[in-house]
């Protein structure tokens, strides 16, 4: 183990956590005793005082969230663990899942408590099979040993769809519907609504979730005693892309992006010198010039940046970045599901003119017109997906203007690799690497 590393949520062997008796041995399923001994609101109390950030992107106070929940008045509500996992450059969920799947499903059970709710649902994508073997198992032990009632913690599987994980789509899915982000949030409508029943539900990510048991266990004063003020506790983070050591770690927050790059990372996989850092396809684009920022919501915030879901994709100076900005966009691209017809447009158009530059075929003209089209595939769409496409793309300019001018001029690029759209299937953990989806960059066309 490094010594930048603080295992909580992972075990400290990083041996997979087998049975239930095991896990109880290491200390497993007291925070859900203590959590139960509580009233609901002196639960949320706790969750407040730890300071607990949500880990699936947006870093929302947890605390905040399930207070919401509980002042909504409904008689029925739910609790939804999103294990939906999509965004480029991010393992951390399955990794949780696969080295101690008791974990989230005890944070689940809290969280439940504190709901009073119906039944407790993990949405996770059918193609993850070993997370999902390992969730049916422990569920069945848990059902067994008498602390979950029978079918009250249930697993629905989704399509290999990146909108999957955004929280309404996640909804839709597990109301049986394909991955279209509804009108209304999960707080005011959710899962298995009816004319006359809201069902306001619950959504926390598999990392949120698994930080529950040890808050109740160890109390929220040791939370806060790791990490910093803006974000207590650890982080998983998964490292991708142009270091020595690639790999999934658990940090302490407010550790610097250099430190995470050079000590933890190794540094430099070639001869060539970091060019720009990707938290997933949700934020600006990192420069090295701001890698002294603590990793943490509000400082990455403040630098323009954003933690996201703390999957950090790191690309060498051997990259061109109208390659990559193309990569990230015709993703966002061919993920939007269309619903809105500025997003659907936008996007395709932004990565069109993206793809004119790449192939010799633009001009300043499509600059302009990708500036143009990034303040307007935002308009009243139901979903954050063209906000990223739009910040994504527009940092990626305001950072490289020379890489785009090259291009707009004609001149190509002076020999930037082809990129991989890191969208991880596997993380081999004997040879510290990441197995990619192997997948052609698609570009939607005009209809
Ligand atoms: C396009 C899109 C994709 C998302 N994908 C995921 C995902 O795979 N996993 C996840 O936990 N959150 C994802 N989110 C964020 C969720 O909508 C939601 O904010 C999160 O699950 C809330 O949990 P938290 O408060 O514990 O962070 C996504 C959001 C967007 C806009
Ligand atoms: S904003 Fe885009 S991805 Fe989100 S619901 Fe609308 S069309 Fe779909």
């Amino acid at each position: 183990m490094l010594p930048q590393e603080r295992r909580i949520l992972l075990p400290l062997d990083l041996r997979p956590v087998k049975t239930l008796e095991e896990y109880k041995a290491l200390g497993g399923l007291l925070g859900l005793e203590r959590a139960r001994a509580l009233s609901p609101p002196q639960v949320i109390d706790v969750v407040k005082q730890s300071g607990l950030r949500g880990r699936g992107g947006a870093g929302f106070p947890t605390g905040v969230k399930w207070q919401t929940l509980y002042d909504d008045p409904s008689t029925t509500k739910y609790v939804v663990c999103n294990a939906a996992e999509g965004e480029p450059g991010t393992y951390k969920d399955r990794y949780l899942l696969g080295k101690n799947p008791y974990r989230v499903l005890e944070g689940m059970l809290i969280a439940a408590h504190a709901m009073n709710a119906t039944a407790a649902v993990i949405g996770i994508k059918k193609k993850f099979i070993h997370p999902v073997q390992r969730l049916s198992g422990a569920i069945a032990e848990l059902e067994e040993a008498g602390l979950a009632a029978p079918g009250f913690l249930e697993i629905v599987l989704g399509p290999d769809d990146y909108l999957f994980g955004e929280e309404k789509a996640l909804l839709e899915v597990i109301d049986g519907n394909d991955a279209m982000p509804r009108n209304f949030p999960p707080f005011f409508v959710g899962i298995r609504a009816t004319p006359t029943e809201r069902n306001p539900t619950l959504v926390n990510n598999v990392e949120t979730m698994s930080h529950l048991p040890a808050i109740f266990a160890k109390g929220p004063q040791w939370f806060c005693s790791m990490g910093t003020r803006d974000t207590p506790g650890t982080v998983m983070i998964t490292l991708s892309g142009d270091v020595q050591r690639p790999g999934i770690y658990e940090l302490p927050a407010g550790l610097t992006l250099r430190e995470l790059l050079y000590d933890v990372g190794g540094g430099p996989a070639g001869d060539q010198p970091f060019k720009a850092v990707f938290s997933g396809v949700s934020n600006a684009v990192i420069l090295p010039k701001i890698f002294d920022t603590p990793l943490d919501f509000g400082s990455m915030r403040r630098a323009g940046a954003g933690l996201g879901s703390a999957g950090f994709i790191v690309y060498d100076a051997s990259h061109c970045m109208v390659k990559i900005a193309l990569m990230f966009s015709a993703f966002l691209a061919e993920s939007s599901c269309g619903q809105c017809v500025p997003c659907k447009r936008g996007c395709r158009i932004i990565t069109e003119h993206l793809d004119a530059l790449e192939h010799g075929r633009g001009s300043q003209e499509n600059v302009n017109d990708i500036f143009y089209e990034s303040g307007h595939c935002t308009d009243q769409t139901r979903c954050f997906l063209p906000q990223q496409e739009s910040t994504l793309t527009t940092s990626i300019m305001h950072s490289f203007p020379e890489d785009f001018k090259r291009h707009a001029q004609g001149q190509g690029c002076l020999g930037g690799r082809e990129p991989i759209l890191p969208k991880i299937e596997y993380f081999d953990e004997g040879a510290g690497r990441f197995i990619y989806e192997q997948r052609p960059i698609v570009i939607l066309s005009r209809p």
